[in-house]
């Protein structure tokens, strides 16, 4: 059985922003990504992330969320050419504007981060450097990265910790990363990595830790400076909520794999793949009072899918092997909305078996 990947023509989200970039090919584009880490006895390579594809369009804020260990951080990390020994993209493609970061030496790979993509991490204060004052790392970048002189990357240092929200910013600028709340030092990591100018914009879990309404404000400010500059945002995430306010589209992941891909209100109101149905069925479930020992429905671990008269069904990527399936193939459900399935061994054509 041939293995299918994403087709191009997933539709452009961010309606209203319809430039001539927006039928053009997408920013990233990852295909087949397979990413493998040793076993114990150092030989074999197993798999974390296995046969990933989706694609991140100009403009649009992609969503990426799906249970502790799944993959998001490897996955994203892959984008920038990140992957660290002990491990290894083992398979696949990932295109950034036309250039595939797989296989890259360390000169093409330092063309394409910052400029093309950069990324933002959960801990600011560790990114920063202890020994630097703010001011001087946000104009080091505009030094580095735009080829100004020191008096100009000053200024523009100073412009852009404004821009991200920062209020009496020549003070903060004169500052040290140990002096700054938690919030402000992610302000400060957006700044710097927006004054790169990239492309896309990776941001993994980038408020934990902190207060919720900080939360909120660093979300507000990811939405702000994407829609300013027209880039790309590849969102990681935990939180549903946010997803649903904050992305164009959301890319579920479970157990290394790329289950679910659709637009935000597509899968919110019709999840296909019975671990988002789980993941949804979570945060539409709080927690029950304590003491409640009644188990909530267990949740189906197959569901069917049925498109074009040919059956498949979605199997939950943890009883893969209890239920002993075949290849896995990416279905295109309703326009733009995919999800990954195995084809019925019952029913081949739906339309015959029926008659
Ligand atoms: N250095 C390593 N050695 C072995 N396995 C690793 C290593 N780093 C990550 N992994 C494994 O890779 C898998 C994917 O990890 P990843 O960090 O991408 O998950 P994640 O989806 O980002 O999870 P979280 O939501 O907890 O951040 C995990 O099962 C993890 O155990
Ligand atoms: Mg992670």
């Amino acid at each position: 059985m041939m293995q299918e990947t994403l087709p191009q023509l997933n539709p452009t989200p961010g309606a209203g922003h319809s430039d001539a970039n927006a039928a053009a090919e997408p920013l990233v584009r990852i295909e087949g990504l397979t990413i493998g880490f040793p076993d114990e006895t150092g030989e074999r390579f197993v798999p974390v992330v296995e046969d990933a594809g989706f694609v991140v369009h100009r403009n649009e804020i992609l969503g990426l969320v799906g249970e502790s260990g799944s993959g998001k951080t490897q996955t994203s990390m892959a984008i920038l050419g990140l992957t660290r020994r002990p491990g290894k993209v083992m398979a696949g493609h990932v295109i950034v504007d036309g250039v595939d970061v797989v296989g890259l030496d360390e000169a093409g790979l330092r063309r394409v981060r910052g400029r093309k993509a950069a990324m933002i991490f959960q801990s600011p204060r560790t990114s920063l450097n202890p020994l630097m004052t703010v001011g001087d790392q946000v104009a080091r970048v505009y030094v580095r990265q735009r080829g100004m002189n020191r008096r100009a990357a000053r200024a523009e240092a100073l412009a852009m910790l404004r821009r991200v929200g920062i209020a009496g910013a020549e003070r903060v600028a004169g500052s040290y990363p140990h002096q700054l709340s938690g919030g402000m030092a992610q302000r400060v990591m957006i700044g710097m990595m927006v004054a790169c100018g990239p492309d896309l914009l990776i941001a993994d879990e980038p408020t934990t830790g902190l207060d919720v309404t900080i939360q909120a404000q660093i979300f507000e400010l990811i939405q702000q400076v994407q829609a300013e500059a027209r880039m790309s945002v590849l969102l990681i995430t935990h939180d549903l909520g946010v997803v649903a306010e904050t992305c164009h589209r959301v890319a579920v992941m479970q157990g290394g794999r790329v289950v679910e891909i659709a637009p935000v209100e597509e899968l919110f109101a019709r999840p296909r793949h019975p671990y988002t149905v789980r993941l949804l069925g979570a945060m539409l479930r709080p927690d029950r009072p304590s003491g409640d020992t009644q188990e909530p429905d267990p949740l189906p671990e197959r569901l069917d899918i049925e498109v074009g008269g040919r059956r498949y069904e979605a199997v939950s990527v943890d009883a893969w092997a209890a239920a002993g399936v075949g290849l896995p193939m990416t279905i295109e459900v309703a326009p733009g909305h995919f999800v990954l399935c195995h084809e019925r061994e019952d029913g081949a054509d739906a339309a015959e078996t029926e008659r």
